[in-house]
């Protein structure tokens, strides 16, 4: 973390945000578009001032396959095109947009920043390199909607932090456990020497890319996952963790136990690539204890006895678990960069499916969190943000003339 705040080589990205917390008391109403792994989202969002909000109006859609991977053009008018069919007839007026890109990127000011390089399975062309807010900005032209400014650009993970932040004080920490993961934290300008901040007194929020993160050893699987992705060498952790791998993980384990005469897998999805989605592995990994037939028909896998499922189960359960560790690992060495001796309290707001509907996730990784904290573990929760990202893109697009004029 050191080496990537002073511009070093590190694994650690540490990308500033140009933007620190939301002091609760910005107002006004504000778009929100939020770019993340699988979905789009556009939202209308009221903030009073007060650290209360309410988002007036969402509409979400599935990013197709084809334009994550075509070319970027396309993929920026599919999104203008979606802003429109939001705003319906409005064809003018004053509307301020928060943009959240969950993706790595290089920030040089609160409302432009280059893509560093994709993640999580896009590779649309004629965007790495380029400024985002441009290429939308472009693309909001081009559908007509010239008229809407760009008043912020931020990661999922500082969304999140400043969703959660905007009613409470003591949230330091946003983090996603979702398609990808990563965190984003508060960082004394002092200590982020590649803005030259030795200056400023005040704090930023910086954008970790924790997924990138190589120094774990690997088994043989996270190897030919990693092999395999259109990414290879890179996003390392994230393939150990997150929602887009995980499912992967376990059926290639699943997968040797039968090429080796273990189990009998029949005609079981398990015997192809992409046969096992990670949602399915929440059924699997909380199967102990229920019946057969109601794990059956939760996961849809059929072709497997009740022994060999339990085999299929336990995989599935130690993958999770595994990835809950890791994170928990991630998340208090965070907390300890920050403040060694936990001696304040600290919030970590977080957001992603892979949170939300994995009760084996969250809980296991509450758990190893308090262990490895220890003592004042007390001083640390989690609060879990749901939609924290775009929301907060619009908490952070209502805060943008503290850090624009
Ligand atoms: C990937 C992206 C990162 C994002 C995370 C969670 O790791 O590189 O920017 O925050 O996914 O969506």
């Amino acid at each position: 973390m050191k080496a990537g705040l002073a511009g070093e080589k590190s694994d650690l990205k540490m990308l500033p945000a140009f933007t620190d917390a939301p002091s609760g008391k910005e107002n006004g109403t504000f778009l929100a578009l939020d770019i993340g792994g699988t979905n789009l989202r556009v939202i209308e969002a009221s903030l009073s001032g007060d650290g209360s909000l309410k988002v007036l109006r969402s509409s979400k859609t599935r990013i197709p396959h084809t334009l994550m991977k075509g070319s970027g053009i396309e993929l920026f008018d599919f999104i203008a095109s979606h802003i429109a069919k939001f705003l319906h007839t409005k064809k003018s007026g004053k509307f301020k947009l928060g943009f959240t890109f969950s993706f790595p990127v290089e920030q040089k000011s609160l409302t432009s920043g280059l893509l560093i390089t994709w993640t999580k399975g896009f590779t649309a062309s004629g965007v790495v390199g380029k400024d985002v807010t441009k290429l939308l900005q472009m693309a909001l032209r081009r559908a007509g909607l010239g008229f809407i400014e760009i008043a912020a650009l931020a990661n999922d993970t500082v969304g999140t932090l400043a969703a959660c932040a905007y009613s409470c004080r003591t949230c330091d920490i946003g983090a996603i456990f979702g398609t990808g993961t990563n965190a984003c934290y508060l960082e004394k300008l002092s200590k982020i020497k590649k803005v030259g901040g030795a200056k400023g007194r005040g704090r930023m929020i910086i954008n970790i890319e924790w997924g990138n993160f190589s120094k774990l050893p690997r088994n043989e699987f996270d190897i030919l996952i990693d092999d395999r992705s259109n990414n290879p060498g890179r996003q390392v952790m994230e393939k150990m963790i997150s929602g887009m791998y995980l499912g992967e993980l376990a059926r290639m384990a699943i997968r040797k136990l039968y090429d080796i005469g273990e189990i009998e897998l029949g005609k079981s999805s398990l015997r192809r690539t992409g046969g096992l989605h990670t949602s399915q592995l929440s059924a699997l990994e909380t199967a102990k204890g229920k019946k057969y037939s109601e794990i059956i028909e939760k996961t849809g896998l059929s072709g497997i006895s009740e022994e060999d499922l339990t085999v299929v189960a336990a995989i599935s359960r130690a993958v999770v678990i595994r990835a809950a560790k890791i994170s928990a690992a991630c998340l208090a060495a965070v907390i300890m960069k920050m403040d060694p001796r936990i001696a304040r309290k600290h919030t970590i707001a977080v957001d992603g499916a892979l949170y939300e509907n994995h009760p084996g996730f969250s809980r296991t990784l509450r758990n190893s969190m308090k262990t490895l904290l220890g003592k004042n573990s007390g001083n640390v929760r989690i609060r879990k943000t749901a939609d924290g990202s775009g929301i907060g893109v619009a908490v952070i697009a209502a805060a943008s003339h503290r850090w624009t004029h």
